[in-house]
Parts: structure tokens; sequence; C-alpha cells
């Protein structure tokens, strides 16, 4: 198989990673969280207690940080914080860090270099728009905001996390504003991406209806 890229991009809860993962092993290509790397630069912020408004130390701080990801985990500066970046206080932030220029140049430089390595299927926001603007494959997943607060409502009980749906609604609604409307690659459907709407479909109705275009996409 050529090197191949798939970009699958939509607002929070559309499954993108639970879908881009099922289809990574499938495929037995990489899979990259791009949002993971946001929320890890997030979790720091909040941890050192910067004010995101005083862009010289959100700088300093981006240009000394490493996250990685690794076998399905993040690394923030070698400590795997997967569980953590998922925490709603880091989800009520990190769509305000990752408005900032400095913060976005920085992770889309990492995810263009690790999309050089190897085939991948990344998701994320702007992945079909402009990190992997070549992509062969682009899908733009969505579902109705309430199927997609649903979603993540029963993932947080089964975690334990005591969050109300009100709170996850509102979360996601807020998200998906802040997203869709920043300046610097906000959320948006590329051009040459195919539009799957997922509400009301299973797991696994989504990877086979995505794993026939992808077939077709790339000629596989
Ligand atoms: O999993 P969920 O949809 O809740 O969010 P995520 O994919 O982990 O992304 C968290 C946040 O990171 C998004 O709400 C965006 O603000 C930001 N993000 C982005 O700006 N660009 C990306 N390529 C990926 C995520
Ligand atoms: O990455 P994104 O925020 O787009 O979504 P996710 O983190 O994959 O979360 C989606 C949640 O909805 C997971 O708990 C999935 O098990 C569930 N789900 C789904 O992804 N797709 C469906 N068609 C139905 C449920």
């Amino acid at each position: 198989m050529n090197k191949i890229a798939i970009a699958i991009d939509g607002p929070a809860g559309a499954g993108k990673s639970t879908i881009s993962k099922l289809i990574a092993e499938k495929m037995g290509i990489e899979y990259i969280d791009t949002g993971a790397m946001y929320r890890a630069i997030t979790l720091k912020l909040l941890n050192r207690g910067v004010d995101i408004k005083d862009i010289q130390s959100v700088k300093d701080i981006v240009d000394e940080t490493k996250v990685e990801l690794i076998n399905g985990r993040v690394y923030l500066d070698g400590v795997d914080v997967s569980e953590e970046i998922r925490m709603p206080y880091v989800s009520s932030k990190v769509s305000d860090v990752a408005a900032i220029s400095c913060v976005r140049e920085r992770l889309v430089y990492l995810q263009r270099e690790m999309a050089k390595k190897s085939s991948v299927i990344m998701d994320g926001r702007d992945i079909g728009t402009n990190v992997l603007k070549d992509a062969q494959v682009k899908i733009f997943l969505t579902a109705s905001v309430e199927e997609r607060a649903k979603r993540r409502f029963v993932e947080m009980k089964n975690k334990g996390i005591d969050i109300s749906f009100e709170e996850i609604c509102n979360d996601i609604r807020n998200r998906d504003t802040i997203d869709s409307n920043r300046e610097i690659n906000p959320l948006r459907k590329a051009e040459d991406a195919i539009l799957v709407d997922t509400t009301g479909k299973t797991i696994q109705e989504v990877v086979d209806e995505i794993i026939s275009i992808i077939r077709e996409g790339a000629n596989l």
C-alpha cells in the first residue's frame, strides 16, 4: 500500500476518535488525535496558572513543551496525561487555547511531521482544510448536538465523572461556537470532504460507511 493520509474533521462528540481508532487498527496505519495535543498544552497552561492573554508566556511554555502520542497514550513532557486531559476543567478551556496562533503553529508543525513518517488517519478540526490539505480522503463527521452531548454524558458517567447533561451540552455548544468562529483555521468542512452524519447510526455502521468511502477515494 502506498502512503496514505486520511483526514477526519468535525465537532465535539461526533465520534471522530472512536471511529478513527477502529479504522486505523483495521488498516494497520497510525492514528493521530490532534485534539489530545491541544488538550495536553491546555493542561500544562492550567497547571502553571498561566494567563492565556499573556501571549509571550504562552509562547514560552509552548516552545519548551513536548507532546507525544505513543500507543494510544498521550504524554506531556514524558508524563502520561491520557486521563487528565479529558476532564471537564480541561474541556472548558481548550477551545480558547486552541485559538491562539503560536499554539496552532507549533502543533500543526508537529502533526505534519508525524504524517510524513507513515500512513495516518488524523482527526481534529482543521485537518482537511489545513494540516493535511492533500489528504487522499477527507471526511466531515457530524451528528446533532443532542446526540453528541448524550454520547459524552454516557462516557463521563461510565468513567465516574460527575457532570450534568446540561453542563456537557453547554460545553459542546460553547466549543462548537469558538472552534467555528476563530480567525485561524476554524472548524469547516473542506470543499472536497465527504459529509457523514452519524446521528442514529451505530459505531459499526459508521465504520463500514467510512471504510467504503476510503476504498473508493484512495483506490484501495
Ligand atoms: O474529543 P472532543 O471532540 O471533545 O475534542 P477534541 O478532539 O479532543 O478537541 C478538543 C479541542 O481542541 C477542540 O474543541 C478544539 O478547540 C481544539 N482542536 C483544534 O482546534 N484543532 C484540532 N485540529 C483539534 C482540536
Ligand atoms: O472524537 P469525538 O469527540 O468526535 O467523539 P468520540 O470521543 O469518539 O466520542 C464519541 C462517543 O460516542 C463515544 O463514547 C462513542 O462510543 C459514542 N458513539 C460514537 O462515537 N459513534 C456512534 N455512531 C455512536 C456512539
